[in-house]
């Protein structure tokens, strides 16, 4: 029989391993931040909208305050370094698009690019923001979204190519596997 332990109710970990993504803006003097993040998901189809949880402290916050915009940057194992320091310098110190020798994707429909070299970029315009506790939800409307075509199929994510990146907790990351294919007919 499997046992149950009562874990810390605060302890959100037990919703990871979660995508971390590269969340990618630019400031009005035309400087390119990256940050990382894994609190993104989809919210509803109709219309599409996707939410960011965004630390109000972050400078990219103050950010995508003044443009309402960014992008959504997916990325793989071969990314894991910018992540990480994407996620752990902040923009108020450091130019971290710089130190990381990040080359931009245009954009079609924002001024903020995507990072040359993601599995795919989504062009976000932010709707509204919802302040949550410390954070603030960016609601925002995917405007264009690009895949890298060796790497997107009909299932998705081809994850035998495309290694997502996700995040456990700290410095742990860890990869998404394997593909379960409901049998038709089974609801
Ligand atoms: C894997 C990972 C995921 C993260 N997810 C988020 C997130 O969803 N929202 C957030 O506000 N910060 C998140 N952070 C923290 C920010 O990336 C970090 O505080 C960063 O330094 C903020 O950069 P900025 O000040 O240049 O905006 C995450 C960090 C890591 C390493």
């Amino acid at each position: 029989m499997n046992r149950y332990i009562e874990i810390d109710p605060e302890d959100y970990h037990v919703l990871h391993p979660r995508p971390a993504y590269l969340i990618v803006t630019k400031g009005r003097d035309g400087r390119l931040n990256v940050m990382a993040a894994s609190w993104v998901m989809p919210v509803s189809e109709e219309p599409p909208r996707y939410i960011v949880s965004i630390y109000r402290e972050q400078y990219t916050y103050k950010i995508v305050k003044e443009t309402m915009e960014f992008t959504i940057n997916i990325v793989g194992e071969e990314h894991a370094e910018i992540v990480w320091k994407a996620g752990t310098l902040s923009g108020w110190k450091t130019d971290k698009w710089k130190l990381l020798g990040l080359e931009p994707l245009e954009s079609k429909h924002i001024g903020a690019p995507g990072v040359k070299g993601a599995y795919g970029v989504v062009e976000c315009r932010v709707e509204k923001l919802i302040p949550v506790g410390e954070c603030d939800l960016a609601i925002c409307e995917p405007l264009r979204t690009i895949v890298r075509s060796d790497l997107y199929q009909r299932y998705g994510w081809d994850l035998r190519r495309a290694k997502i990146l996700m995040h456990q907790r700290g410095r742990v990351f860890v990869l998404p596997g394997k593909l379960i294919i409901i049998p038709k007919g089974k609801r």
